[in-house]
C-alpha cells in the first residue's frame, strides 16, 4: 500500500532528495525536514513541503508530522572520519535526534518507521566476502556505534509505541548530488579531485574493499521497505558487488586524467577494511534487484561533478 503522506528526514541531502523525487512520482504527499546544513534547498521539488529545521527540535518535528502516514529517517552528520574527532556531536544528531524523532513518531500515530543506517554497524571482516544481516555487528566508529543503537531504539520502541520498523544498511552509495565533503563519498571525492587535477588520496595499500551502490537502487530498496508486508526489520543495501578502493581510483583516473596517478596516506582509525553487502535477504524479501552497473553511470557522475 502507497501511503498518503511521507515524511522524509534529510530530503535536502544527497540520498534523501533522489527518494523525495520517487516518492512524489508513486503518487505521495512529501514533507522534509532538513536543517539545510548539508542538504540544499534546490534539492528539493517544489511539490514537496519543506520544513527548515533540525532534528533535535521537538516542535520542528510535531510541525512537519502533521498527516503523515510513513517516516523515513535519513537526517545524519555523515562522516565517520569526522565522528572519530567529533563523538559527541555526531551523537548529539544522529543519536539524540533520532530519538527525538523516534518520540514524535509514536504520539503523531505514524504506521512505519524506515531507518537509514549503514554498513558502519558491522565488525570489521578480514575477508572481502559479502556479509549478511547475521554477521557480527561490533562497529568500530562512534558513527558506526550510534547508528547501531538507534536500529535497536527504533525497533524496541516501535514495538512500544504501534509502528513497524524498517531498518536499511546502506553500504557506499554513489550517484548525482552526492554532497560533497572531504570526508564522504570516495567517488564523488576522487572526481573532484580528478577534475582539480589532483592525485585521488587513498588511505592506506587501497585493498580495501567496498560495495558501491547506485542511489536509484537505494531509493529503490527504500520505497520497497515502505510497502513490504514482511517482517522481518533488517536489510543490506549494496550492489553485492565489492571492488577496491585502487581499483575505483584507476577506473577514475582512466576515464578522467590517465596522466596522474593516485597518491597514499596512512590509514585512518574508524575505517573497515572491507565491507560487501550479502543482499539475499532484500533481494527474497523486498524484491529488490540492483539494476545499475557503475561502469555504465559513472560517466553521468562525473558529469553532475563538473557542473557542481
Ligand atoms: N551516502 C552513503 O554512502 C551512506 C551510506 C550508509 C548510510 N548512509 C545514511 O544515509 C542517510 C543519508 O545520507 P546522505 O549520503 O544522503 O547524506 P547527506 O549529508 O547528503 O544528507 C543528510 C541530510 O541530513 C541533513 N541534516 C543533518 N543534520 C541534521 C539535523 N540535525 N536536523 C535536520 N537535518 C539534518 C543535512 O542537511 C542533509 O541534507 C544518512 O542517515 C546516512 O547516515 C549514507
Amino acid at each position: 500500500m502507497i501511503p498518503r503522506a511521507a515524511l522524509v528526514t534529510g530530503g535536502a541531502g544527497f540520498i534523501g532528495s533522489h527518494l523525495v523525487a520517487r516518492l512524489l512520482g508513486e503518487g505521495c504527499q512529501v514533507t522534509v525536514l532538513d536543517d539545510l546544513s548539508m542538504g540544499k534547498r534546490e534539492n528539493v521539488p517544489s511539490a514537496a513541503r519543506l520544513v527548515i529545521g533540525d532534528v533535535r527540535d521537538r516542535e520542528a518535528i510535531d510541525d512537519a508530522l502533521a498527516g503523515v502516514d510513513v517516516v523515513f529517517h535519513l537526517a545524519a552528520r555523515v562522516s565517520i572520519r569526522a565522528s572519530v574527532a567529533g563523538f559527541y556531536s555526531d551523537a548529539e544528531t544522529n543519536l539524540m535526534g533520532t530519538l527525538n524523532v523516534l518520540s514524535a513518531c509514536g504520539e503523531h500515530h505514524v504506521r512505519r518507521f524506515i531507518y537509514a543506517s549503514s554498513m558502519a554497524v558491522y565488525a570489521d571482516s578480514p575477508q572481502p566476502t559479502p556479509l549478511s544481516e547475521e554477521y557480527e555487528p561490533r562497529p568500530i566508529s562512534p558513527y558506526g556505534v550510534a547508528k547501531l543503537a538507534c536500529e535497536q531504539y527504533a525497533q524496541l520502541v516501535g514495538a512500544q509505541l504501534g509502528f513497524d520498523t524498517a531498518v536499511l544498511r546502506y553500504f557506499n552509495t554513489y550517484g548525482p548530488r552526492q554532497t560533497f565533503t572531504p570526508y564522504v563519498g570516495v567517488i564523488t571525492i576522487f572526481v573532484q579531485r580528478l577534475l582539480r587535477g589532483e592525485p585521488p588520496l587513498i588511505y592506506g595499500d587501497g585493498n580495501q574493499c567496498r560495495d558501491f551502490v547506485h542511489v536509484d537502487d537505494v531509493v529503490d530498496a527504500t520505497v520497497r521497505a515502505m510497502t513490504t508486508n514482511e517482517r522481518a526489520t533488517v536489510f543490506n543495501v549494496g550492489s553485492g558487488q565489492g571492488m577496491t578502493v585502487n581499483q575505483i581510483a584507476a577506473l577514475l583516473c582512466a576515464r578522467l586524467r590517465p596522466d596522474i596517478k593516485p597518491e597514499h596516506l596512512p590509514e585512518h582509525p574508524g575505517e573497515l577494511r572491507n565491507s560487501v553487502a550479502d543482499i539475499t535477504r532484500a533481494n527474497q524479501q523486498l524484491g529488490y534487484r540492483p539494476r545499475v552497473r557503475l561502469e555504465d553511470r559513472i560517466d553521468e557522475v562525473i558529469a553532475w561533478n563538473r557542473g557542481a
